[in-house]
């Protein structure tokens, strides 16, 4: 970690570092907000075992690719990219690869088979990362895939590789107690626990002194944050409190672990965003007992209810699986209603994919024919684009604040960035930057996106 001297005070660089001199890692993410996450703390500890950072493969000294395992189809993506490093270490034998993350603690010694991977470590063992590459350089091969209690990394300020410094993520806990039945990251990343609060504004003020504008507070489970006495409420009070100057997300909330006081304090900070990630997964009663999500469809209604009583402007977004075992006909029904009760204005659609281990895959049989899943998330997907439309064109006409992130990809000329709601807004460059606060006037609509045009200069 580097200090830079700025004058009055002393700022830590969260940035990476690309030094020539020192041996290079080049690192690829795989799966959720917090394997991003992650690797902003494995390459800060890296850094401090004096590597530096490339994005040119060719150029690595160390391959680390941090994989994810929630559906088979992100670790057949993994198994495609060892087959490309294979490549590469056909031409430079001296270069060592290191699998992290949820595939290295699923399938543990059995990676080391294929003469690809040298090094295997899972969630909990990242601090032992350096040592364990230094192995390799006498030809021997390094595994850590032990789980821990109490591992949060919340000593670790992580280097953030986002590319504008505008938003970024603290993790405020790790791990998941909830053993929903579909799902392997209990198993992949152990049991819950939180992290120090302080420790928590101590990186919320690293992100502010070095100019971000957003941050999104992550959990599997966010609801469930307990230290001594503070609650997941209490801390997303005080991350408002502390930067006022910043916008304050939160992902992913249980349906059933969500508080009120969550819902209030939301409505109490004007820089929390009105915006709710909060996963379903299905809309019939009976296949949400045998996924072991302990709440009915009535109740998750009743939540949303809630939702809009202490935040009418509040957006919902969701996660749906097509086909869990057992699934009828009249369950997926179910899904497809509750959507339209709901009315999500976006969500993430999946077929059940069964997971080796899981509650699921020991008592369940995978019984929903293929054709079927695929049918039943089509319709899934297709009602999503009408529902998503349809809160897109609830916005048009209106006036939204928009923080920029990036320029569009479409066009040099445009700037893009998210409403308060999570909506993607395009609107045409003028004298705003990235890292701006504008007001933008929404003219027109697609399901994806809203646009529209500034109508002032900054808000702060
Ligand atoms: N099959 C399909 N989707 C899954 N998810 C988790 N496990 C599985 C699985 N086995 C989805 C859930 C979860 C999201 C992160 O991934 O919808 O909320
Ligand atoms: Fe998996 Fe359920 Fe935990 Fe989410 S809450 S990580 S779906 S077990």
């Amino acid at each position: 970690m580097q200090a830079a001297n700025t004058g009055k005070r002393t700022v830590i660089s969260i940035r990476p570092v690309f030094d020539s001199d020192r041996p290079k890692v080049y690192l690829e993410t795989y799966g959720c907000q917090m394997n991003v996450n992650d690797s902003e703390v494995v390459v800060a500890i890296m850094q401090k075992a004096g590597y530096s950072v490339t994005k040119n493969i060719g150029d690595a000294n160390l391959i680390l690719i941090n994989t994810c395992s929630v559906r088979d189809n992100a670790e057949q993506r993994v198994w495609g990219r060892l087959e490309y490093f294979r490549q590469e270490k056909k031409k430079r034998p001296n270069v060592s690869i290191g699998l992290i993350g949820c595939m290295a603690e699923r399938l543990k010694e059995s990676l080391l088979e294929n003469n690809i991977v040298d090094v295997v470590v899972g969630p909990d063992a990242y601090r032992e990362l350096p040592k364990l590459v230094e192995k390799t350089e006498s030809g021997q091969k390094g595994i850590n895939v032990l789980l821990s209690r109490d591992e949060t990394y919340s000593d670790i300020s992580p280097v953030r590789l986002d590319k504008t410094g505008v938003t970024a993520f603290i993790s405020i806990m790790r791990g998941c107690n909830n053993v929903c039945a579909f799902c392997v990251v209990p198993y992949t990343r152990g049991g819950e626990r939180s992290r120090n609060p302080e420790t928590v504004l101590r990186e919320l003020k690293e992100l502010s002194d070095n100019g971000y504008r957003e941050v999104t507070l992550l959990g599997q489970n966010v609801d469930s944050y307990s230290w001594k006495d503070v609650t997941f409420a209490g801390l997303l009070a005080m991350v408002a409190e502390s930067a006022p100057e910043m916008r304050v997300r939160f992902s992913t909330s249980h349906p059933r672990d969500m508080t009120d006081d969550v819902l209030k304090t939301m409505a109490k900070y004007g820089n929390i965003c009105n915006y709710i990630h909060l996963p379903v997964q299905s809309g019939s009663s009976a296949i949400l007992q045998s996924m072991n999500r302990k709440y009915t469809r009535e109740e998750y209604l009743q939540r949303i209810k809630t939702i809009r009583e202490i935040m009418p402007d509040c957006a919902v977004s969701t996660d749906i699986i097509a086909g869990f075992c057992g699934e009828t006909q009249k369950d997926h029904e179910d899904t497809l209603s509750l959507m339209r009760e709901v009315g999500y204005d976006f969500a993430y659609m999946f077929k059940y994919s069964e997971r080796p281990n899981t509650k699921a895959a020991r008592h369940f049989k995978d019984d929903v024919p293929e054709d079927v899943k695929i049918r039943r998330l089509t319709e899934i997907i297709e009602l999503q684009s009408e529902l998503s439309l349809t809160s897109h064109k609830k916005d048009v006409g209106s006036i939204v604040e928009v923080l920029v992130e990036d320029t569009s990809k479409r066009s040099e000329n445009d700037l893009c960035g998210r409403t308060p709601q999570n909506k993607t807004v395009v609107f045409p460059k003028g004298n705003n930057k990235i890292g701006d606060l504008v007001k933008i006037k929404i003219t027109d609509c697609s399901q994806a996106t809203l646009k529209g045009f500034a109508i002032s200069g900054l808000l702060t």
